[in-house]
């Protein structure tokens, strides 16, 4: 039974990512958001990766008709109830998306409609706890920026049926990505590798070894990483570093994965990287 129908929960830099290639592979998309304003402005950022794909050549002005008219934005969770697969990508939180999937338990009324989450770092077993179908929940965590990164990590659950698996699989395939598979353990793979590093670097510059943009020119430089550790931090969002920091911490009690006091202070002043015009960098 092939996928047509994809919800999308919260619209923000990944849920507007997640949309736009669900949407370019032919599903139709419908972006949940709080409010209209958010809503708006999922859909301005899906038309800014179009139009410079449109720049580049690599897409026509028909297609990009094609994958906005299958875009539809919400405000009603209540619009999700004919979807076969809802991707959650709300604020990394768990009590908000606990409370997404108790709802969404109740409104999709297909049986056999995947609920996946695009969590960082939340175990998928909490949010397939809250619904009556968690062989039907799973990970599928995708990276950003997401038109670009080939990434999908699956997350499995001991409860996730061997069905759900295959079709989050092959639908993720089909959107053109490589999946890997991990356990549900907080951070998955890639977090729990990326993070301590990122979280590392907030240190080094905290205690005065190197500026900002030494330490990022040294690992882009030095290790030919696409960005530096503190670029890459404000590329993320500090806020949702300092969460999934924060739950890989409850998860195993390491420093390694404590939040650094630079990190915590910042978000607690507002500056949250790129998306609020300043972090590490200031942003026009
Ligand atoms: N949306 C759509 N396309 C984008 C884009 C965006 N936001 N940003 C860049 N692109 C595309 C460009 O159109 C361009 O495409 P073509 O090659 O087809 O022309 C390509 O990406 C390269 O872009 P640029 O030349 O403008 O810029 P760049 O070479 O500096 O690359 C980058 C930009 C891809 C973001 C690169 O800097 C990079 O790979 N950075 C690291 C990203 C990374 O590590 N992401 C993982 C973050 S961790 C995570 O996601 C997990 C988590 O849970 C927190
Ligand atoms: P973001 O802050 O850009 O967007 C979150 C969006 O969720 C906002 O637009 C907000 O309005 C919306 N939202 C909040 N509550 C909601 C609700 N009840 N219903 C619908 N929408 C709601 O955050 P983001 O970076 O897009 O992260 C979203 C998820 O993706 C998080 O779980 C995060 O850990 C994960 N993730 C982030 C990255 C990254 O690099 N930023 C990469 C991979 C995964």
């Amino acid at each position: 039974m092939t996928i047509e129908r994809v919800g999308v929960i919260g619209g923000g830099l990944m849920g507007s990512g997640i949309a736009e290639v669900c949407a370019r592979s032919g599903s139709q998309v419908v972006i949940h958001e709080v409010d209209a304003r958010t809503a708006e402005a999922a859909l301005e950022r899906v038309q800014t990766s179009l139009n410079r794909a449109i720049e580049r050549g690599k897409m026509s002005e028909s297609e990009r008709s094609g994958i906005l008219a299958r875009i539809i934005l919400s405000t009603d969770l209540d619009d999700q109830t004919d979807r076969q697969l809802v991707i959650e990508a709300a604020t990394e939180n768990e009590e908000l998306k606990k409370q997404i999937f108790s709802d969404l338990d109740r409104i999709v009324t297909d049986e056999s409609a995947i609920l996946a989450s695009n969590t960082s770092s939340i175990p998928i077993t909490r949010l397939g706890a809250v619904t009556a179908r968690p062989e039907s929940v799973i990970g599928l965590h995708f990276f950003n920026p997401v038109p670009v990164m080939a990434l999908v990590e699956m997350v499995t659950t001991v409860k996730t049926a061997e069905a759900t698996e295959q079709r989050a699989r092959a639908y993720a395939e089909g959107l053109g990505k490589t999946v890997i598979q991990a356990k549900d353990r907080a951070g998955f793979v890639v977090n729990m590798l990326l993070v301590p590093y990122m979280l590392a670097a907030i240190r080094m510059h905290e205690a005065g070894v190197a500026s900002a943009e030494d330490i990022d020119t040294g690992m882009r430089l030095g290790a030919n990483h696409p960005m530096g550790p503190l670029e890459l931090t404000d590329f993320v969002g500090l806020d949702t570093t300092k969460y999934v920091a924060d739950v890989l911490f409850d998860e195993f009690k390491e420093p390694l994965y404590a939040s650094p006091p630079l990190l915590t202070r910042m978000v607690e002043a507002g500056l949250l990287g790129r998306k609020t015009g300043a972090g590490f960098y200031r942003y026009d």
